[in-house]
């Protein structure tokens, strides 16, 4: 059947995505370093002519003061109906020190990726070289770490039953794990160590912990069912110690909620810098992308807070929940680039960064933005010739 259209003339543009997008900045750092991830996600928009619609809501500390609620039914209901979350932090230090609080911020956070099945914490790590200085870690032990952790983020020690008895002397937190939960997160860091090189580490305290050999039982089962890739088991505190010792060592790292909170703040200053690392949670539908850092209330309103771990987590949000890849990589090309001018923020940056390089948070977003557009150019250059 020929169809013809004779009020459209044919074109060559690609096809025009929509996609609903929630800008979820949270508390402190968390709403400067999201204005600039989302900048970042305008520019895509209009280089490689899709629709972002954007959305905004509460969550953690801000919550609780307009609402008494630290996730709000109206933010969860915005959160169901968007094809990907954008998320700053949430934490207030009103909180951290007055542990008779009830309601706290972190609370929203749990009760969101529970409530959206978010059950796999991609966390990828992986050191920029110009950066190899920043970091305390010595440059040739770094140089050419690349680590993806796979955190559980839905079960643990975070969603056991936990309380108070014998008049409030005594409190508890289950560490619970079922054996599907560790199934499906085994099978994600084995799918995904099928793309890069084929390794698996395991993370557990199966020497002590009963739920660590339910969790130790189920990845090696799993992982027979992928033969091709290497499996691995280390005990969290040996892997404590290697991580540092020799992060080369590791391809693909699977982990428990708890152990894979602590273990990968450890291996952020591999990186550089907390201020470089973008984590995506993903599981039943939407998926939720935000940097590691947290609320970083010290830094808070000074305009310094390093935007390019939300940035890096827009440029994630791209590949996995909305399936550009040439957007993504465009992303990442331009961080790359601004960080091979030189430019640094706080930080990042080292005795021998010179002074007019050292950038506030909305410069380097600034940057980022006009190298968008020249390494979004020279791509189409390319594909033209
Ligand atoms: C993280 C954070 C959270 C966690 C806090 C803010 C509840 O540290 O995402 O790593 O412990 O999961
Ligand atoms: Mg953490």
């Amino acid at each position: 059947m020929e169809i013809t259209n004779n009020e459209q003339p044919p074109t060559n543009k690609k096809k025009e995505m929509k996609k609903k997008i929630v800008i979820l900045p949270g508390d402190g750092i968390g709403k400067e370093v999201t204005t600039e991830g989302k900048r970042v996600l305008e520019k895509i928009a209009e280089l490689f002519d899709h629709t972002f619609e954007f959305n905004s809501a509460v969550i953690g500390h801000d919550a609780i003061e307009a609402t008494g609620n630290p996730l709000p039914d109206e933010t969860l209901a915005k959160l169901k109906n968007c094809d990907a979350i954008l998320f700053g932090a949430v934490g207030h230090p009103k909180y951290d020190n007055d542990p008779t609080l009830k309601v706290r911020p972190e609370q929203g956070l749990l009760k969101m990726r529970k409530e959206l099945g978010l059950y796999a914490n991609l966390r990828p790590i992986k050191l920029f070289d110009e950066l190899l200085e920043a970091s305390s870690i010595k440059p040739e032990i770094l140089k050419g770490s690349d680590i993806l952790f796979f955190r559980e983020l839905t079960g643990d020690v975070y969603f056991g039953e936990k309380g108070r008895k014998d008049d409030g002397n005594t409190a508890y937190d289950l560490m619970i794990y079922q054996r599907y939960e560790v199934e499906r997160i085994a099978h994600k860091a084995f799918q995904a160590a099928r793309t890069r090189n084929r390794k698996v580490t395991s993370v557990d305290k199966a020497n002590v912990l009963e739920s660590s050999r339910l969790w130790r039982e189920v990845v090696q089962e799993v992982g027979k069912q992928y033969p091709d890739v290497a499996l691995d088991h280390q005990f969290v505190d040996a892997a404590a110690m290697k991580l540092i010792q020799n992060p080369r060592s590791y391809d693909v790292v699977v982990t428990g909620n708890l152990f894979g909170d602590i273990l990968t703040d450890e291996a952020s200053q591999i990186a550089g810098s907390m201020g470089m690392l973008a984590s995506a949670s993903v599981g039943d539908k939407v998926g939720l992308y935000e940097p590691i850092h947290g609320s970083a209330h010290d830094i808070t309103g000074k305009g310094i807070a390093n935007p390019l771990a939300s940035i890096l987590s827009a440029a994630l949000l791209l590949d996995i929940s909305l399936g550009m890849k040439p957007e993504a990589e465009t992303v990442i090309k331009a961080v790359e680039a601004v960080l091979k001018s030189g430019y640094r923020t706080a930080d990042i940056a080292d005795a021998k960064t010179a002074k007019d390089k050292i950038l506030n948070t909305q410069q380097m977003g600034a940057q980022v933005v006009t190298r968008l557009e020249k390494v979004a150019s020279k791509a189409t250059m390319a594909t033209n010739n």
